[in-house]
């Protein structure tokens, strides 16, 4: 569910993001394009083409060494989510078209590996947007386990 990122899954993601961003405007009309073709009844949820790609990433990107410290904002973002039309199972989808879209802009500097790890990335931080956007009683008892196993992680990593 919630678990704190390794050294590894952090410089990998923050390194894609280095080589990504200075020419944002390309991948973000790339991830629109294949987000479109592959799934078009995304379209109409989507008002302006710039926010997602860039405002995601970056979010996740600056998040991802501190996730206890990102979780009321992520809690928020993820109702967001349900009033912007998303359902849980668009979870899924947007998570290879991001794949896809790295793949098209990085090409061979985008390895399998990293695609592993950021895959991984995406997967937890969508499991707990989903947990706070559609909430079951059993997740919310695994979110505080969980919360409580990444601060006690975070404490030692720290001493
Ligand atoms: C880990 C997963 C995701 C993250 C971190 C994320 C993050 C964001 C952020 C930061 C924004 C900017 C607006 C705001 O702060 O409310 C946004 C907007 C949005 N997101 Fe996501 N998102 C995720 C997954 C998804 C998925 C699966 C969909 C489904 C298609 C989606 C659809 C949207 C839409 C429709 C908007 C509004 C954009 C607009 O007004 O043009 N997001 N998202």
């Amino acid at each position: 569910m919630l678990r704190a990122f390794s050294k590894k899954e952090i410089s990998t993601v923050r390194r894609t993001w280095d080589i990504v961003s200075p020419n944002v405007d390309h991948a973000t009309e790339l991830f629109y394009q294949n987000l479109f073709e592959a799934h078009p009844q995304f379209k109409p949820l989507f008002k302006s083409e710039e926010r997602h790609f860039d405002e995601a990433i970056s979010f996740l990107v600056d998040g991802i060494d501190d996730l206890p410290s990102v979780l009321p904002y992520v809690s928020k973002l993820a109702i967001r989510h349900v009033h912007y039309g998303v359902k849980e199972a668009d979870y899924l989808v947007v998570g290879p078209v991001l794949m896809k879209t790295f793949r098209d802009v990085l090409g061979d500097q985008f390895t399998r590996e990293d695609e592993k790890i950021w895959l991984r990335v995406y997967a937890v931080l969508s499991r707990v947007m989903i947990s706070y956007a559609y909430p079951k009683w059993w997740t919310r008892i695994i979110r505080w386990i969980a919360l409580l196993a990444v601060r006690r992680k975070s404490e030692v990593q720290l001493n």
